[in-house]
């Protein structure tokens, strides 16, 4: 059966078996960012979020996600330009192996957009469904809380350049004056 999905920002139709798992789908389609752990539900390795909310794709069924909007690791930033939560993470030394670290970056994702300044109950509550068997989590608790700082500040700064411009500031276009479409 084909499944339409929007991935990474992008709509795409992936060919998949009525008992794949989206974490199936995801590695066989080269998105290796979610991580094959358990298999079970229990470690929260493959942690990907889909219509905002994050969810554990190794026992979420491709199947019933027709229509869906998918978000993965590989969305959030590059080796040279990480995300903000990535780069909190970094910066924090809250990996070790690492083969957590996908799904818990994006739970914490999901958490500061629905929550932008969770306190530390709320973040360990939201990262009780990820396991990590390296780092004592203290660090982690200290990425998220980074993080919230990190992400508050890109908003400060886009509310701040999405001021309306003057005539001074805006060039070459008729925006101003509603005259434009593009
Ligand atoms: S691999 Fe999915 S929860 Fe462990
Ligand atoms: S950093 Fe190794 S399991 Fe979390």
């Amino acid at each position: 059966m084909e499944i339409d999905i929007t991935l990474n920002g992008d709509d795409v139709t992936f060919e998949v078996a009525r008992s794949d798992t989206l974490l199936d789908v995801l590695r066989d389609n080269g998105y290796t960012g979610a991580k094959r752990g358990c298999d079970t539900g229990n470690c929260g390795f493959c942690t990907v979020i889909v219509d905002d909310e994050p969810v554990k794709s190794c026992i979420r069924p491709v199947s019933q996600l027709g229509g869906t909007e998918v978000e993965t690791i590989e969305n959030l930033g590059t080796q040279d330009d990480l995300g903000p939560v990535q780069s909190a993470f970094v910066d924090n030394a809250a990996l070790q192996c690492g083969f957590c670290i996908p799904g818990m970056i994006m739970r914490s994702k999901a958490l500061l957009e629905e929550n932008p300044h969770p306190d530390e109950a709320e973040i360990r509550d939201a990262l009780s469904e990820n396991l990590c068997r390296c780092t004592g989590y203290e660090k982690i608790i200290d990425a998220v809380q980074d993080a919230s700082t990190r992400m508050s500040g890109e908003a400060d700064v886009a509310a701040d350049g999405g001021r309306v411009p003057t005539n001074d500031t805006c060039r070459g276009c008729d925006c101003l004056e509603g005259g434009s479409d593009k």
